[in-house]
Formats: C-alpha cells, structure tokens, sequence
C-alpha cells in the first residue's frame, strides 16, 4: 500500500517506540508490516559488528525481516548522520536507501520508516530528512513529548513538514504523565496548525528501547492512537 515515515520533533521523543508500537498494532489488524531506520548514528556493537538498536526495536514487532533492508546505512559516531558520515569519510547513499524501501514496499502492505533526530537533521550536503521523506514520497507521523516545551517544536516541525510539501498524517504525543501543560498542549496545537493529533501516549516503564523490550508498547498504541484515522488518512493521500 505505502509507507508512513515517523519523524519527531527532536531526538529522544519515542519515535522508535512509537513506529514500533504502530507496526505491532497494524500487524494485530492482519495487515504485512515492514519497518526500516534508513540511517542509524551512534550505532552499538556487537561482536565487533555494527548494528541499530532502534533497528532491532522495530523488528521485534514485526514478522522476520533482513536487517539489510532494514537498516542499510550505519554510522559509529553520535551525531547527526550527515556530520557522522564525514567524520568517517563517507557519502549516504540514497539510492541504497530508496532501493531498500522500494523493496520492502514490495513485500508488505504498510511500511513504517523511523527518522533520524528531528525533521530538519542533515544527511549530507543540503539533504534533510524532510527531503528524505518527499524522496521516498510517503506522508508523516510527527511524535512529540506531551510536555512543557512541544508547542514551540512541534509548531515548527509542521511549519517545516509543510513548507516542504509533506502530507501530515497527525501528531502522536507521547510520554504522557498528566498536568495542566500536557492536558491543554493538544487543542492548541490543532487549533494553531489544523494538524489533527491521533493519538496521546501514556509513560509507561515497560518500554524499554535500549534493553530492546517492547513492554506495553502495542497495546499503549492500540489504546491510544486513532489507528483507522491514520489507516484512512493514508488512503486519501494516495
Ligand atoms: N511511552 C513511553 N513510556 C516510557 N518510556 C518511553 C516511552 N516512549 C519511549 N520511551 C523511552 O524513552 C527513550 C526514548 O525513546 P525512543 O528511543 O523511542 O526515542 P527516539 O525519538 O526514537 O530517539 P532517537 O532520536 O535516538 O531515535 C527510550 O529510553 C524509550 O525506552
Ligand atoms: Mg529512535
């Protein structure tokens, strides 16, 4: 069918837990889904080997998957990938990054794409990752912290995602813990961009993305998130 590329508005806001939780809780609805991290930085070792984490995060819930196609561009350093990139002497290459995704896109009905910090992380040159979600052409999914502070980001991630001719599906906030800051920042955010939010994710110390344990996650995103509004949503888009 397509894909759904999770973008966030800064490192660290749960894109990883939230792409996987969606993933999980598509699969539940009986569609195929694959998931790709195009372009993991800071990627960990082991056994003298590199490898993605968040890769690994968003494979376990899913069916068996190569992690080839999952996650074909791994940098050492903890920087933005296009900066970890020239530190090692390399070029990303998007072609391999578009190849791997039209190929999973071959293979499943719905393929969930986790970003790479925020929307505007630079993958080389001028090359954003909102330039790589209008390369591989597919809508968004913004995941933003429920608290004090993601107004400001995630106003101007949309205004960004926008200017870039991104179809926003919606924003999942998440992390969620309550308080007057998380209860009023939904409607405003709607009120100020018409971006809908599909969804509010309560913290829950189940998840686990670095000891690679999805907890509760699928069933949070099931609870939590207006799944057929993003089903929906991508059919209009296409
Ligand atoms: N709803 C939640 N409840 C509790 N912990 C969460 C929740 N969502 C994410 N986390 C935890 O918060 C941290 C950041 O989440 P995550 O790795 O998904 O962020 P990210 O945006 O993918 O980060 P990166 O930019 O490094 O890819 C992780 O330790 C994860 O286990
Ligand atoms: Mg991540």
């Amino acid at each position: 069918m397509t894909g759904i590329f999770v973008t966030g508005t800064d490192t660290n806001v749960g894109k990883t837990a939230v792409a996987a939780g969606l993933a999980g809780a598509l699969g539940l609805l009986g569609y195929n889904v694959g998931v790709m991290k195009p372009v993991q930085s800071g990627a960990a070792v082991k056994n003298g080997e590199l490898y993605s984490q968040d890769a690994e995060f968003l494979m376990a819930a899913v069916d068996k998957i190569e992690v080839e196609l999952v996650c074909p561009v791994l940098l050492k350093e903890a920087l933005a990938p296009g900066v970890a990139a020239q530190i090692e002497g390399r070029d990303i290459d998007l072609s391999l990054i578009k190849d791997a995704y039209t190929e999973l896109e071959r293979r499943h009905d719905i393929v969930i794409v986790e970003g790479a910090g925020g929307i505007a992380v630079p993958l080389k040159d001028k090359f954003l990752i909102s330039d790589l979600i209008t390369y591989l052409g597919i809508p968004a999914v913004i995941v933003a912290r429920a608290g004090l502070g993601t107004i400001n980001h995630t106003l101007l991630t949309i205004e960004h995602a926008k200017n870039s001719g991104i179809y926003i599906i919606g924003v999942i906030m998440n992390n969620y813990r309550g308080g007057m800051a998380e209860e009023t920042n939904p409607k405003i955010i709607t009120e100020l961009t018409g971006v809908p939010i599909v969804g509010i994710i309560p913290s829950d110390p189940t998840v686990d993305v670095e000891g690679c344990r999805l907890g509760s996650i699928i069933s949070l995103v099931e609870r939590n998130v207006n799944i057929d509004q993003i089903i929906r949503s991508i059919k209009t888009d296409k």
